[in-house]
């Protein structure tokens, strides 16, 4: 898919069919967040995929917002080192693997993670070592439906020429 293409075609989709996602494909997602921009190149983060239903059901009863995790057919798990800008590094490797969700025409949709109260939760479930910090999920799967983008500031609201005047 013609990169500019996918930006626009990117969606949050949140409703799954009931079919998996293969390993080298999720290994692909991973593989495309792992090579985000990373400040001070640290490289804080740690992907866990995770395509066990019932680790699925599991987040899906404590992410308030990310309920329909239960159906989805796997997700990516984004930890970070506390770095200074663990945040950001972890937030670009989230963007990275969404992209790249939408180039291989896998649904995904960002859920939550730092921030919230059930992350120490998921930390726990999923055994991860202390210290890490949960930035983000990203629940996967084969979408039910092509959605449109939801609308969105126009460019021209946006975009500003060489300063705010
Ligand atoms: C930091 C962040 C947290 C988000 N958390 C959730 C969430 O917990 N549950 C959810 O359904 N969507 C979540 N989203 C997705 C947004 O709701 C979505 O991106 C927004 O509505 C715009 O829609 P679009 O992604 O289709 O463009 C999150 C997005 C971001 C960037």
């Amino acid at each position: 898919m013609e990169f500019f293409d996918c930006v626009c075609r990117r969606v949050s989709v949140r409703q799954y069919k009931d079919q998996e996602i293969d390993r080298e494909l999720l290994e692909r997602l991973v593989d495309a967040g792992r090579r985000a921009p990373t400040a001070r190149a640290k490289e804080p983060w740690e992907f866990v995929a995770i395509t066990d239903k019932g680790v699925l059901k599991k987040i899906s009863c404590v992410a308030e917002n990310g309920k329909f995790i239960e159906n989805a057919a796997a997700a990516i798990v984004i930890f970070c080192a506390p770095t200074k800008y663990y945040l950001e590094d972890g937030c670009s490797a989230t963007e990275n693997i969404l992209l790249a969700a939408t180039d291989a025409g896998v649904g995904a949709c960002w859920i939550a993670g730092d921030k919230k109260e059930y992350a120490k939760v998921i930390a726990v479930l999923l055994n991860a070592p202390a210290g890490l910090a949960l930035v983000s999920i990203i629940s996967l799967g084969v979408p039910k439906s092509i959605k449109d983008q939801v609308k969105k500031r126009s460019l021209e609201q946006v975009l500003h020429w060489e300063n705010f005047l």
